[in-house]
């Protein structure tokens, strides 16, 4: 009952960013945009070799033209908010498929490097990119955190999610070529997919327990309406009736053995480098086609199209086609939400973003968390673990919110 409630509430929240202002002059609203030094930086790469049915990310088809074409653009994007007065530490590539050019992406982080000073870097790709060479670029243009997206080592699986991923076994040996030469090694799965067992999901955690890879992070199946209609009409039901199921295997052998929880997702050998910017920053810039950002209060969505976003960069604007300004009772739930998948809030922190405490802002929301037992503390409030799974279920509901807007942008071109 308890997550079923706390879903429902975020997936009303997360609705409230369907509707977003259009933009006429991208510029003018980028004044809106408070500058701050030192946030995050998400870079948004399009482009994959094949496209999986179940993702709602803003991908493409790769073509070398157009992938071309577009790191132009990216740079001359990040030209815009350095002049507009931002500058960067931590980056997040992610995508799509961020080394489908690596000489492009080698370019593009030097930029980076000549005008800010960059703290940290880290990158997502898939298995079938991991060559010796690429790795080798990888740790050349200074990637400390490498995340790979396996989703599973069960072929059978992997056939009906319609990934390419190439033979296990070969998975495997270029999985353990990475480990160690980055400061965090971190790989992708996914989870209560339409046909997937509990018994092949086990298979999965064992496998990753036994490589020794750093860390896991574990995506609940998050389809956008139309993409959950595709998924039906290919296989069953896509519901989250056993979704709970598959959750308490990563209680099991993640929380209870040896492992960090970082977020209620992400687990990992020791301290490590995590890649949800949006829990460890307040604000953060998204640059690329179909990236959002959130700085000050407001929340800015890039243009989907390919085409669309190169002709904003080529007339000298951003390329942000929507935006909305937050209430201040949505701030204080989003920062709510986003520092309780980071599994702790600290009070003070709150106090000195919102200047009041959180029990009197967030009256009700405290009283439910604290009253069934889903969080403790006093001065850090810590989800406890009976609050794990409710909070992964507000984060589900939350990225289910956000495919949604992102499938009516990618659909309507806009
Ligand atoms: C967008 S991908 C980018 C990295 C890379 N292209 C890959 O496929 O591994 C990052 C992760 O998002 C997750 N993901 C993609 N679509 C998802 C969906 N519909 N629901 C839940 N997770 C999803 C996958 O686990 C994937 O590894
Ligand atoms: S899951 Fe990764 S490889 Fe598959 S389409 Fe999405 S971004 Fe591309």
């Amino acid at each position: 009952m308890i997550p079923e409630i706390v879903g429902f509430i975020t997936r009303r929240e997360g609705r409230k960013f369907h509707s977003l202002n259009t933009v006429d002059d991208s510029l003018a609203k980028a004044e809106r945009l408070v500058k701050r030094d030192g946030i995050s930086l998400y870079v948004h790469i399009p482009f994959c070799r094949s496209l999986c049915p179940f993702c709602c990310f803003n991908r493409y088809l790769f073509q070398e033209d157009l992938a071309r074409r577009y790191f132009i653009d990216l740079k001359q994007e990040l030209e815009t908010y350095r002049r507009l007065g931002f500058s960067f530490e931590d980056v997040y590539f992610g995508g799509g498929t961020p080394t489908v050019l690596m000489d492009e992406l080698g370019d593009f982080i030097g930029q980076l490097r000549k005008q800010f000073k960059i703290k940290q870097i880290s990158l997502e790709t898939t298995p079938r990119e991991l060559s010796e060479q690429n790795i080798k670029l990888l740790n050349e243009y200074g990637i400390n955190r490498l995340s790979i997206g396996v989703q599973s080592f069960d072929e059978q699986i992997l056939k009906t999610m319609g990934r390419v991923n190439g033979p296990a076994e070969e998975v495997k040996d270029r999985l353990l070529m990475c480990q160690g030469q980055f400061d965090t090694l971190n790989v992708d799965f996914l989870f209560n997919f339409p046909g997937q067992t509990t018994e092949q999901f086990a298979a999965d955690v064992a496998i990753f327990k036994q490589l020794g890879i750093d860390q896991a992070t574990f995506y609940p199946l998050m389809p956008s309406p139309h993409k959950k209609d595709d998924l039906e009409r290919r296989f069953s039901r896509v519901d989250n009736y056993h979704e709970k199921n598959f959750y308490e295997i990563i209680l099991r052998e993640l929380y209870h053995g040896d492992f960090t929880p970082s977020t209620a997702w992400c687990f990992s050998r020791g301290e490590r480098m995590i890649d949800e910017y949006i829990i460890e920053s307040d604000d953060y810039i998204g640059i690329g086609s179909g990236s959002v950002s959130i700085v000050g209060g407001n929340f800015y969505v890039n243009s989907f199209s390919l085409d669309r976003y190169h002709e904003l960069i080529v007339s000298g604007r951003l390329p942000i086609v929507g935006w909305r300004g937050l209430s201040e009772k949505e701030k204080r739930r989003y920062y709510l939400l986003t520092k309780l998948f980071g599994l702790k809030l600290d009070k003070e922190a709150f106090r000195r973003r919102f200047g009041g405490d959180i029990g009197s802002q967030l009256r009700l929301e405290m009283a439910f968390f604290r009253s069934f037992g889903l969080v403790s503390g006093n001065n850090i409030l810590h989800v406890t673990e009976k609050g794990m799974y409710p909070v992964s279920v507000m984060m589900r509901e939350f990225f289910a919110a956000l495919n949604t807007l992102r499938e009516y942008y990618i659909e309507h071109q806009i």
